[in-house]
């Protein structure tokens, strides 16, 4: 015979395709009926239109399908409840800084694909609105690929602990914190997903960010864990997707924002990053990735295209070297990044104090 409790059992088993989580584990199984061989299932998404709805269904369908006894199968979708979407995104933290009615702007920066600049772009941004006259802070959520520690020249710095809080470590007039500073670099960072989120939260808690005009956070690449933690934990914070100027690894892009519509998060726009190089010698730009990703993906979304970066040896170097770009005055990098910083504060509608 049928019963409730074993279709639940098999659901445990279907995972929202973006969530990556078991619709079970997500709260999103809303009711099982069961009437003999017919079962009839209700599953609740986290917006009205989810594009991949008709994928939960047959997943689910199919799921329920395979147990013994079943003959029909019925998939009902309706919109989740904003109690339990609360429940589900909103989990609540002690630290000020993600308080809803902090000051702090919260920005990540993400990517479907992995060396599009993200961390350069997040530093570099900070940088530009640094130069502007905000109080900058940048948390490097990237656990296992962290780069930050070397683009800010922080590498090998331990933050300093008073009372069991950790103190961001200072770096070109902004606060710093990144796993980088906790381990050494050449150990490598092993630990599984549910992990990453105790981090990040340890990161918000535990750390004396104060509450800075702006919270920039170097996400991983992709839509995994660390991206799911952050819409759950930081519900206030807007993406910023990076993307390179080729159509290709623009599409990739686009999952890393849809990631965003559906855990409501805000979708501040796109940056394209590498857009075309720029001669040392005579100034002349070069599209050596291609031309029109960034505005490819911006129009897909709906979203404005924020800035376009220049592909340029300095940015590179300065990297390396531990200093921002942005801050090599008068270079072609910094006046991208300035006009990118000027462009992100006109959309937030927020004016240096
Ligand atoms: N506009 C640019 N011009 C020249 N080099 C750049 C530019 N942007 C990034 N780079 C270089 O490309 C490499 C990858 O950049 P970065 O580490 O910022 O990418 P990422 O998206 O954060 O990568 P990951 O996915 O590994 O975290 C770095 O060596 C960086 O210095
Ligand atoms: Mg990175």
């Amino acid at each position: 015979m049928v019963t409730r409790e074993a279709v639940l059992k098999v659901l445990e088993s279907v995972h929202d395709p973006e969530l990556k989580r078991s619709l079970v584990q997500l709260n999103m199984v809303e009711d099982v009926e069961v009437e003999g061989g017919r079962v009839r299932v209700t599953i609740a998404l986290t917006t009205r239109g989810c594009p991949l709805q008709d994928h939960i269904a047959a997943d689910v369908e199919r799921a329920v399908r395979g147990l013994p006894g079943v003959e029909d199968v019925e998939v009902h979708m309706v919109e989740m409840s904003k109690e339990k979407r609360d429940q589900l995104f909103g989990q609540t933290l002690s630290a000020p800084i993600a308080a809803a009615d902090s000051r702090t702007r919260i920005i990540g920066v993400a990517s479907g694909k992995g060396g599009v600049g993200k961390s350069t772009v997040t530093v570099n941004l900070g940088a530009a609105l640094h130069r502007m006259g905000f109080d900058v802070a940048i948390l490097d959520c990237d656990i296992y690929g962290f780069s930050v520690p070397r683009m800010m020249g922080i590498e090998g710095r331990r933050p300093v602990v008073v009372d069991g809080k950790i103190i961001p470590i200072p770096a070109h007039g902004m606060k710093v914190l990144s796993m980088g500073n906790f381990v050494d670099e050449n150990t490598p960072v092993v630990w599984r997903g549910p992990m990453l989120g105790k981090i990040l939260r340890q990161f918000l808690n535990d750390v004396v960010w104060g509450e800075p005009d702006f919270l920039l956070l170097d996400l991983p690449p992709g839509t995994g864990d660390m991206a799911l933690d952050v819409a759950q934990l930081l519900p206030k914070a807007a993406l910023l997707v990076v993307t390179t100027p080729q159509v290709v690894a623009s599409n990739v892009a686009l999952r890393a924002a849809q990631m965003a519509f559906k855990t409501n998060q805000k979708l501040l726009g796109v940056v394209e990053n590498m857009s075309a190089f720029v001669c040392p010698c005579c100034g002349e730009a070069t599209p050596i990735f291609g031309e029109g990703g960034g505005r490819a993906v911006a129009e897909q979304l709906g979203v404005p295209l924020l800035g376009t970066i220049p592909l340029t040896m300095e940015a590179r170097t300065y990297g390396d070297k531990g200093i921002p770009v942005a801050l090599a005055d008068g270079s072609p990098a910094q006046a991208a990044y300035l006009a990118l910083a000027q462009r992100v504060t006109a959309e937030l509608g927020v004016t240096a104090g």
